[in-house]
């Protein structure tokens, strides 16, 4: 696809002004264009930018009713002085297209994906923040258009990309996060869906999320579902251990997703000659590395917060605390590497960053 081919129909009042840049939430304000792109008659159809609004559904829409769905989040950065870089768009095309194939979603052709996604993002360029670590978040979500109430695989499908610009994750400062496991629930299980990204999965973590809020943890600490005793995840994050002097994350074995910032992690620290090491992790492991003093820093990685610290863990009666009141310095270098690199301070040696 050329991006000529993409119909470009520009607002015509921008509502940039409106944007408080130094005050952003998170995934509340949209930037002013959409990209949509059709799928009927088995082929994808009509690519056009088109100002950010409404698209009507009928209540029979079988995405509503049964989930045939899939998104994407991902990140543009300013880069430089006056660029923007789209980060690891190939990998999250990767992982996107996988996610379809899951649920039987036609393939959208990589050149919709990336072309769209540049055009848009060049498009509302202005949207991009200028401050050093506030991004533009990325979602791009496909669903069935199909109006049915059978269960089967739509004919028809739409597909979205719109932007958030969002703020430093970390502009209050790093509070390590508080975790607890929730033995009576499960994320995701071993040929299940769990290690693609569908809306369902997030449904089914409300209920253990908000109950482990309430008891005034941050997040939940997924266990696996067959043993319920091997850690997987943390919220909506991969999850590494430092211990001893080896980085240590759990294998991508069907139930967890495959983040794209545990790749970067991973790669960072083979090509710096750290150890590492992909393998089950149990939390009875954990608990007697956290006795003999062994288990140096624990920290979730993901898009949102690139690296998140994590201040304790409670399972069952046992608590495990591992830091104080800030990031640990194996976290921070994994931290200050990957934004580094996002916004252009570091050189981009792997060639993750897209300039659109
Ligand atoms: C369940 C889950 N695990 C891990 C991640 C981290 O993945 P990524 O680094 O690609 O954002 C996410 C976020 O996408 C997620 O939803």
């Amino acid at each position: 696809m050329s991006t000529n081919e993409i119909q470009v129909k520009r607002i015509s009042n921008s509502r940039l002004s409106e944007i408080d840049f130094d005050n952003l939430t998170f995934g509340e304000q949209f930037s002013d264009h959409q990209f949509e792109l059709r799928y009927s008659d088995g082929k994808w159809q009509n690519p056009e930018i088109i100002p950010y609004g409404q698209i009507p559904l009928y209540p029979a829409v079988a995405t509503l009713h049964y989930g045939q769905a899939v998104f994407e989040g991902m990140k543009a950065f300013c880069y430089r002085d006056d660029e923007v870089n789209i980060f690891r768009i190939d990998d999250h095309y990767d992982r996107f297209r996988r996610s379809c194939e899951r649920v039987c979603i036609p393939e959208v052709p990589k050149e919709y994906f990336v072309g769209g996604m540049k055009e848009l993002v060049r498009t509302d360029k202005e949207w991009v923040p200028k401050a050093k670590f506030k991004s533009l978040y990325i979602r791009p979500i496909v669903f069935a258009a199909d109006q049915t109430l059978g269960l089967r695989a739509s004919k028809t499908y739409r597909f979205y990309i719109i932007c958030s610009p969002v703020g430093n994750y970390y502009s209050e400062g790093i509070n390590p996060i508080r975790l607890t496991t929730m033995p009576q629930y499960v994320r995701a299980v071993q040929g299940g869906v769990g290690d693609v990204k569908v809306p369902g999965n997030y449904a089914a973590s409300l209920k253990p999320t908000t109950e482990a809020q309430q008891k005034g943890f941050t997040q939940v600490l997924w266990l696996d579902a067959k043993e319920h005793r091997y850690v997987e995840e943390v919220g909506s994050m991969n999850i590494f251990f430092q211990i001893g002097n080896t980085l240590v994350t759990p294998p991508i074995n069907g139930s967890i997703l495959p983040g794209i910032t545990r790749m970067s992690v991973l790669e960072l620290a083979k090509s710096h000659g750290m150890k590492v090491e992909e393998r089950p992790v149990s939390i009875d492991e954990l608990i007697s590395l956290h006795q003999q003093g062994e288990l140096r820093e624990i920290f979730g990685a993901g898009t949102a917060a690139v690296i998140s610290p994590v201040g304790m863990i409670q399972h069952n009666e046992h608590q495990i605390t591992v830091s104080s009141n800030e990031m640990g310095p194996v976290a921070r270098w994994f931290y200050d590497r990957i934004t580094g690199i996002q916004h252009g301070d570091i050189a981009d040696e792997k060639a993750w960053c897209t300039i659109v």
